[in-house]
């Protein structure tokens, strides 16, 4: 059985003009990024040839602003593709270092082949997606109403380059919407069927590091998480290496119609329905590999296994508060519809739950959080 699927290099550089010079970017390469990174190149002795991300349009991928993009990159000569940014950019990068992207949808629903054709170096400058480490790219796909999944090897980066000073500036909020995303990736990816003795490491660890800086902000208040974000940085790799092998469940799988119909941010999304889902786990299976989870959330938060995931809401709401459904423009009989959207889209997903979840029961997550 695979134990782990790491086929890119993981660098680490303090300072962005370190990657620059050990990576010795230049006139051959496409910088992939969004307009408030380029300040970082402009020392650079040799431009890189730049497209960026918000000259397409605002907002998380979709189908239609993929295809531009591509067309933009068929129209320049390069040999190696530089992504540098959030989730977004990270996920269309992947695309970018592919031969003959005709059509994003359906790339996505894999009626053309992904094959690889550029080298890829992919820089996150968020602490949550794990992409640099996957060979998943997501885009909402316009026409379905929904966000889907890519999962092939040709998507895979060369080299994951983590660079602090590049998520200096985050904003708190980003910074809690990313980082949750990665817990929910460490906690989702521990309890799949897929998961390995190995993939489990990479999962608590990324847990216990992103909770403990939780803890530091409940304790010192939000400069606390500008303080640790090397720590929330390379918990988001562990996290990405756990769930690049054991894959995400439920919670993005609820996520995805909300974030695609509603447009709220992939962590935003995630945060909704992470301790609705585990609460639902450990009402209907409180015994198995929960329990290892629920025992180290319980000791960091001080408090019984069995309470850990309330324990968990509490905090997280206690530092960052989180929406209501309908403050997103969600409304109550979209509880169905979503929950109908999840089955007939997300079964990549589905399969990796700790505990298989009818429909209703699903419409019923749906419901509890719009209370
Ligand atoms: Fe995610």
């Amino acid at each position: 059985m695979k134990q782990l699927n790491l086929n890119t290099e993981i660098h680490y550089f303090d300072t962005f003009d370190e990657f620059a010079a050990g990576f010795s970017i230049g006139k051959r390469d496409l910088v992939f990024t969004r307009k408030a990174f380029k300040k970082y190149f402009e020392k650079l002795e040799n431009k890189p040839i730049f497209i960026f991300n918000d000259d397409f349009g605002k907002g998380e991928p979709t189908d239609s602003i993929i295809d531009s993009i591509v067309k933009a990159a068929s129209s320049v000569d390069f040999d190696r593709v530089i992504a540098v940014g959030g989730g977004s950019v990270v996920d269309i990068g992947k695309l970018l270092a592919l031969r003959n992207v005709t059509s994003a949808k359906e790339l996505f629903l894999k009626s053309i082949p992904a094959e690889k054709d550029k080298k890829l170096v992919i820089v996150p400058t968020t602490c949550g997606t794990g992409s640099e480490v996957t060979n998943i790219s997501i885009t909402a796909v316009e026409s379905m109403d929904t966000k889907l999944g890519l999962a092939d090897d040709a998507l895979f980066a060369d080299c994951a380059v983590l660079v602090p000073e590049l998520l200096q500036g985050l904003p708190y909020k980003v910074i809690m919407n990313s980082s949750i995303d990665a817990l929910v990736h460490a906690s989702e990816s521990f309890l799949s069927p897929k998961a390995t003795r190995m993939s489990r490491m990479y999962s608590i660890e990324a847990i216990k590091t992103i909770m403990g800086v939780y803890s530091k902000i409940k304790k010192h208040g939000e400069a606390a998480a500008r303080d640790n974000i090397k720590d929330l940085l390379f918990a988001s790799t562990y996290a990405g290496i756990a769930f690049g092998l054991a894959g995400t469940a439920i919670v993005h799988a609820m996520a995805y119609p909300l974030g695609s119909v509603c447009h709220v941010p992939h962590g935003e999304a995630n945060y909704q329905f992470f301790t609705e889902c585990f609460k639902f786990y450990m009402e209907r299976k409180p015994e198995g590999d929960i329990t290892e989870i629920s025992y180290i959330m319980g000791n960091i938060l001080g408090c019984d296994s069995k309470d850990a995931f309330n324990a968990l809401e509490e905090m997280l709401n206690s530092i960052f508060p989180k929406a209501s459904l309908s403050s997103y423009g969600m409304k109550p009989e979209d509880c169905r519809g979503f929950a109908e959207s999840v089955i007939k889209n997300q079964q990549r997903l589905l399969v990796n739950s700790y505990v298989a979840l009818l429909p209703e029961e699903i419409e019923n997550i749906y419901k509890v959080r719009y209370q």
